[in-house]
Order: structure tokens, then sequence, then C-alpha cells
């Protein structure tokens, strides 16, 4: 099967999401910056990390001529617990306004949890998370959100998630579109 993972992340978390897959799978990858559509192409898994809800390259790739048989599955990656209902809504919301709205129907999506190390971030990115701090700080505890919760909970650390369990359950999506095109890999 014709099959592509690609990701977009700033660090190391989506890359490495997109190792395991590749692992598990034999499905190759790359970063979004050196994706080439491909009019055969049977699956895209875009592996993206999430940055004020943004996904790096997630408009970029899917504004692009998509081929119509291809299966879509979108895993994000964040600090915020998908696990809290909530969090997963605001993030398929943030979905929803950076993606075409015939993808955002066609794509199925799957949330993972992500690492930070807040020493190595790029200055423009600590600057970031110091406004976010300051401002989620002066809001009142009974307020905050799950996400607020999280991110005050990760600040200031090295700290990470990744745990390559939580992506079997696209693993195991992954294998029944393999399944149903018929060609077990890439
Ligand atoms: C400036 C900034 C904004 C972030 N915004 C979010 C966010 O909106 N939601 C979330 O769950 N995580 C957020 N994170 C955490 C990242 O998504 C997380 O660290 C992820 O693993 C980074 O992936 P990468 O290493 O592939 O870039 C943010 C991190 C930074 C530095």
């Amino acid at each position: 099967m014709n099959a592509m993972i690609i990701y977009g992340g700033k660090y190391r978390s989506a890359r490495c999401y997109a190792e395991i897959l590749f692992e598990q799978t034999g499905i190759p990858y790359c970063p979004y910056t050196q994706w080439t559509a491909d009019a055969s192409l049977e699956l895209i898994v875009y592996i993206g990390s999430l940055y004020a809800g943004g996904i790096p390259g997630l408009r970029k790739t899917f504004a692009r001529q998509i081929p119509t048989q291809a299966s879509i599955l979108i895993a994000t990656v964040g600090l915020s617990d998908p696990k809290e209902p909530e969090t997963v809504t605001n993030i398929t919301a943030a979905l929803k306004q950076q993606l075409p709205e015939d993808i955002f129907q066609r794509a199925s999506f799957y949330h993972l949890r992500g690492a930070i190390d807040h020493a190595h971030l790029s200055r423009s990115h600590k600057v970031m998370m110091s406004l976010m701090y300051r401002q989620l700080r002066k809001k009142p505890v009974e307020q905050r959100s799950a996400e607020d919760r999280a991110f005050l909970d990760t600040y200031g650390k090295q700290i990470s998630f990744i745990d390559p369990k939580s992506l079997e359950p696209l693993i195991a999506h992954i294998q029944t579109i393999q399944e149903q095109r018929g060609g077990s890999t890439a």
C-alpha cells in the first residue's frame, strides 16, 4: 500500500512518534517540509504538535491536492491530557479551523501526549510560555480548564509523556486500512 507518515513539530515529540509508528508499521516518514504530494497515495498519517492550538505544517500540507482515494489519519501531540473531554473538544475546534472542510470530515483524529524541555525552548517560545504562565496564574483556580492546569503543572520543567502504547489505537486503524486495501507495508 502506498502510505506516508508526515510530521510537523518544532522539537522532537512529533518526530519521535513518527519514528515509533514507522517501526511498528513499516510506513515511511518525513517532515512536512519535505513531503511532495503523490497522486497514488492511499494513506496519509499526519502527526502534528500543538502550539497554542496551531499545528506546524497542517494547513500547508492539506492545502495541497490530496488524492480522493487516500485515507487520512491525523494525530495531535500536546502537553494537555487527551483523557480530558474538554481538551479534545478544544483541539477538535482548532483542527476544524486549520483544515479544509472536506478533509476535516474525511479524517480520523487521534490525540497523543508529547514532551517539553523548558531550558531548551527557543527564545520566542520561552517568551510565549512566560506570558501564558503569568496570565494563567491570575486566573481564579476554579475557572482554570484541564489544559490550563496541565500547562501550569508542566511549566518550567523537563517532562515527557511520550508513550508508545498510546499509538496502539492508531496502529490498529492503520492495520484495518492495510487489510482493506491489501498489502501490509508501505
Ligand atoms: C509556545 C508553546 C505553545 C504550546 N501550546 C500548546 C497547546 O496549545 N496545547 C498543548 O497541549 N500543548 C502545547 N504546547 C506543548 C507542545 O505541544 C509539546 O511540548 C509538544 O510535545 C511539542 O512537540 P514537538 O517536540 O514535536 O515540537 C506548547 C508548547 C510551546 C513551547
